[in-house]
């Protein structure tokens, strides 16, 4: 695959590649997304092939403006609509009632579709210069970690030729994926996953927020369907391939065996073996940022366990510790 350079010149060709069903490593302001034209059900099945995705778990489609991204919807509820208003460009994504002439397999078979405009000035442009959506799934194989720079684009794909290439534009902003909301009955706002707009900035707009926990969730496709909870809720996720043990936010250092490395937030003294720092000075924008790469940092050095603490559990704070969360699963 190319890497091509966020210019003009990298976003031109980009965007030919995507008129004729290549998939594109493209920036956001969340993560790279794995992007392919969301209305050719060809490129759309070749997303979740490349990604090794399972065709339960559906996609979220960029536009560049919101009349655009609306504009894919069947019908939207008048909160839906003020989220849009409030949120986008930004890293919200709604889930509502889906036209019926997009290809099934981009809702997974579900009634509705996953929306988003992002903010990202170069994920703008290439939308806007090849003239359709973007589905984009973050551009990582299923279940892994989410790639913030383009290199982690490349690692990922570099051996699959439905990949033309990846725009690389730095590491992204954010670090941690959009949150995603849906709304059941019409009335209803359910948080699905937590990301990076916080929930406390949610509820400022709205009346009753309802928030399915990671634990809470099960893996039944009919919860789903009535949008109860997101397809992709499936507890694992994110995850290294060393395992990982999540302690309290105030845990004490536990007994540990050569072989381990370590995630703090503000970082511990008297730690034997590498440690992660997310943010010395305690910051949860920067920790979210530095999330996925520390975590990549640390899967690479090939230990036999690494153990995290959770960060404190507001703002950004609660979408770090959801990640941490699936990541320590097995
Ligand atoms: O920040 C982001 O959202 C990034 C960038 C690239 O935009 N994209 C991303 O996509 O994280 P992905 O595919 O890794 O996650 C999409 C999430 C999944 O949890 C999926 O289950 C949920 O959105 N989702 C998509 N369509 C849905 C639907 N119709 N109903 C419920 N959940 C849906
Ligand atoms: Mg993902």
């Amino acid at each position: 695959m190319e890497h091509w350079k966020a210019d003009s010149e990298g976003i031109a060709v980009a965007s030919e590649a995507l008129r004729q069903g290549k998939l594109v490593g493209m920036p956001t302001e969340t993560v790279y997304g794995l992007a392919g034209n969301a209305l050719d059900a060809q490129a759309v099945a070749s997303i979740f092939d490349v990604k090794q995705r399972p065709t339960f778990d559906p996609l979220i489609v960029h536009a560049d403006s919101m009349d655009a991204a609306l504009a894919l919807a069947s019908s939207v509820p008048a909160i839906a609509r003020h989220l849009a208003e409030v949120f986008w460009p930004g890293p919200l994504t709604l889930v509502l009632p889906r036209r019926a002439d997009l290809p099934d397999l981009l809702s997974a078979g579900l009634e509705t579709v996953a929306l988003r405009v992002p903010s990202h000035p170069v994920a703008h442009q290439l939308l806007k210069e090849c003239g359709v959506p973007l589905a984009a799934p973050s551009a990582n194989r299923f279940g892994r970690i989410s790639p913030t720079t383009a290199d982690h684009v490349l690692e990922e794909f570099t051996d699959a030729p439905e990949v033309a290439g990846v725009l690389d534009a730095g590491a992204c902003e954010m670090g941690l994926e959009s949150t995603v909301v849906g709304f059941p009955g019409g009335d209803r706002v359910v948080v699905y996953r937590l990301g990076a707009t916080p929930l406390e900035e949610l509820n400022d707009h709205v009346d009753h927020l309802e928030w399915v926990r990671v634990a809470d969730a099960e893996d039944n496709p009919e919860l789903a369907k009535r949008g109860e909870q997101s397809p992709g809720m499936l507890a694992r996720h994110y995850a290294p391939r060393t395992p990982l043990l999540l302690l309290e936010q105030d845990a004490e250092i536990p007994d540990s065996d050569a072989g381990t490395g370590w995630l703090s937030f503000q970082g511990h003294p008297g730690l034997e073996g590498p440690q992660e720092v997310l943010s010395v000075k305690g910051d949860l924008r920067e920790a979210a940022n530095r999330l996925f790469g520390c975590l990549r940092h640390l899967d690479a050095l090939g230990l036999d366990q690494l153990i995290a603490w959770k960060v404190p559990d507001q703002g950004l704070g609660a979408a770090i510790n959801d990640r941490l969360t699936r990541a320590s699963l097995r």
